[in-house]
C-alpha cells in the first residue's frame, strides 16, 4: 500500500447518475488466455482497463504474443504468431497478482510443450487450493513438478482427453480443462462442470476459434480435440458483478444509478434478491440500428424507492444460484433492511471476514460456523465462519477502514458512502484490479470523495 493508496470519503450523500459496464473481468481475462491457443489474431472488444488485463497482457507480452489496442475504445488484438518460452525470472514479475496465470497451463503446453507458472494472487477469501486443476491437467497427460517458486509443467507424450469429474462445480478448473482439451488429442468428456455465463461466453470464444464443444444437461461438458485453432473476434458479455455491486450502492446511499451496458439475463437471481430487499429496478433492452433509427444500449436502472427495505434470507451458489461476488456489496444494503437477514456464503469458506469492518461502523453482523438459513453446505461440519445473520436497520458512521479484497473492498466503499461523516479508506488501489475508472464513476455519480 502506498501513501496515496487512500481514499476520503465523505459519506452520507445519495449517489445519483449513470455510469457503464464494459466487459466481465471473469471473461476478457480468460478470453485473453485463450488467444494464445491460435495461429492467427485475435480480437476482443469491451476490454476494460483494470490490473487483472495488465497482469494478463504482461504474461501474454514475455511469452512473444504481441497485443496492441485497436481503433475502438477498449479493443485489443492479440498476435499469437512468435509464441516463445519466457524466463522463469520474467514470469515471476507476476507472482502473487492474479489467480489467472494458472490458466496459461494447458495453452503454453500446447504451444510450448513446457509451461512455467508463478505464485498465484487473487483475493484472500479462503484457501484457494488448485488441487482440482493439477488433477486435470495430470489426467490430460501433463507432468507437474511444484518447487518453491512456482510450478513446472512438460507434456511428454502430449496431451489427451479424458474423463473427468470435478468434485465441486469450479470456475477456474472448467476453464482450465476447456482451455486444454480443446486442442489434446481425443475426447474430453467433464462432469460436474461450471456453467457460469463467463464460462458459455469462453465456450463461445473457442467455437469462434475452431473448437468442438457439447454443453450438455446436468453440468457435462464434451470437448472433442482439435488440431489447430484460429483466431476470434469476440465482444464479451457485461460484467454483471460489477453492475450489481453499483446497484447496491444505489440502494445502501438510497440513490439512483442507471447502469448502461448491464444485461437482464444474467442478473436474474440478482434482480429477484434485490427487488425482495425493496429495491426497484428498471431494464432497458439493447436496441440495434434499423432502418436508420440509431440502436440503443441495454441498461438496468436501480434505485431505492423509499420506504424501508426488508430483510432476506439467501445463500450463495455456482451458478444460476446467487453469485459470491454478489454478496459483500449485497450486504451493506442489508445493514439498512428492517429485522435479522442471512446470509450462507457456500462457495468460499472464509467471505465474511469484511463484516467486522461494517460493525465498526455500526453495523449489527454475527458470523456463525452454523449453514444457517439453508440447505447444509460443504463447510458446514468444518470449522468456517461461513454464516451471517445481519439485524438493521442500523445507522453506519464513518471510520477507518482497511480494504482486504476486491469485493470485500467496494463493499466497505458503499459503506463509507453510506455513512454519517467522514471515512478514510486505505487500500482502495485494489479496487482497480476490477472496477475500472471506480474514482471517475464515482464523481460522476455525485459521491464526495478525494485521494489523501
Ligand atoms: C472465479 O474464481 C472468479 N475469479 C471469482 O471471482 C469467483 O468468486 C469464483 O470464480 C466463483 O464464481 C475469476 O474468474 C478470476 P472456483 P475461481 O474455482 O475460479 C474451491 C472476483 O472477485 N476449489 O470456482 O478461483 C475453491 O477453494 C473473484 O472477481 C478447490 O477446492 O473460483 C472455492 O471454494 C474472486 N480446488 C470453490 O472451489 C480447486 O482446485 C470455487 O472456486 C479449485 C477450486
Amino acid at each position: 500500500m502506498t501513501v496515496n493508496d487512500v481514499l476520503t470519503v465523505h459519506g452520507g450523500t445519495p449517489l445519483h447518475g449513470r455510469i457503464r459496464v464494459r466487459g466481465a473481468k471473469n471473461l476478457v481475462s480468460k478470453a485473453m488466455v485463450a488467444a494464445l491457443l491460435g495461429d492467427a489474431p485475435s480480437r476482443l472488444y469491451d476490454v476494460p482497463r483494470i490490473r487483472d488485463v495488465e497482469v494478463v497482457r504482461g504474461l501474454l507480452e514475455i511469452h512473444g504474443v504481441r497485443v496492441s489496442d485497436g481503433d475502438d475504445e477498449g479493443e485489443l488484438i492479440l498476435d499469437p504468431a512468435n509464441v516463445e518460452s519466457a524466463t522463469t525470472d520474467e514470469i515471476n514479475v507476476h507472482a502473487g497478482s492474479s489467480r489467472i496465470p494458472i490458466l496459461f497451463c494447458g495453452p503454453l503446453l500446447h504451444r510450448l510443450g513446457h509451461a512455467f507458472i508463478p505464485d498465484l494472487g487473487g483475493c484472500h477469501i479462503g484457501p484457494r487450493p488448485i488441487d482440482f486443476h493439477i488433477q486435470a491437467l495430470r489426467q490430460f497427460g501433463a507432468v507437474v513438478d511444484k518447487a518453491p517458486e512456482g510450478m513446472h509443467l512438460t507434456a511428454p507424450n502430449g496431451l489427451h482427453g479424458t474423463k473427468l469429474e470435478l468434485p465441486y462445480p469450479s470456475v477456474g478448473a472448467t476453464e482450465q480443462v476447456l482451455l486444454t482439451a480443446v486442442m489434446a488429442e481425443g475426447v474430453t468428456e467433464l462432469r460436474n462442470a461450471a456453467v457460469e455465463p463467463e464460462i458459455i461466453d469462453l465456450i463461445c470464444v473457442l467455437q469462434k476459434m475452431g473448437a468442438i464443444i457439447k454443453v450438455h444437461t446436468d453440468r457435462v461438458i464434451e470437448i472433442q480435440g482439435v488440431p489447430r485453432l484460429g483466431g476470434y473476434t469476440h465482444r464479451p458479455i457485461p460484467d454483471r458483478i460489477e453492475a450489481a455491486s453499483w446497484a447496491a450502492a444505489a440502494l445502501a446511499t438510497g440513490g439512483d444509478i442507471e447502469v448502461l451496458g448491464a444485461e437482464q439475463v444474467d442478473m436474474m437471481t440478482f434482480l429477484n434478491v434485490f427487488r425482495s430487499v425493496g429495491g426497484a429496478y428498471e431494464v432497458t433492452d439493447m436496441r440495434p440500428p434499423r432502418n436508420g433509427s440509431p440502436g440503443q444500449e441495454g441498461k438496468i436502472r436501480f434505485w431505492h424507492p423509499g420506504g424501508e427495505l426488508k430483510a432476506v434470507a439467501l445463500e450463495t451458489d455456482v451458478h444460476p444460484g446467487f453469485m459470491t461476488d454478489w454478496q459483500q456489496p449485497l450486504v451493506v444494503a442489508l445493514t439498512q433492511a428492517r429485522g435479522l437477514s442471512i446470509v450462507h456464503e457456500t462457495v468460499y469458506e472464509q467471505r465474511l471476514g469484511y463484516t467486522e469492518a461494517l460493525n465498526s461502523m455500526g453495523a449489527t453482523i454475527q458470523v456463525y460456523r452454523d449453514c444457517l438459513g439453508g440447505t447444509p453446505c460443504r463447510f458446514g461440519r468444518r470449522d468456517f465462519k461461513h454464516s451471517a445473520v445481519i439485524a438493521g436497520p442500523s445507522k453506519l458512521h464513518a471510520a477507518d477502514l482497511v480494504i482486504p479484497d476486491l469485493r470485500a473492498g467496494f463493499s466497505h466503499l458503499i459503506a463509507a458512502l453510506a455513512a454519517e461523516g467522514t471515512s478514510r479508506v486505505y487500500g482502495v488501489d485494489l479496487i482497480n484490479r476490477g472496477y475500472e475508472d471506480f474514482e471517475a464513476k464515482l464523481a460522476a455519480l455525485g459521491a464526495h470523495a478525494e485521494r489523501s
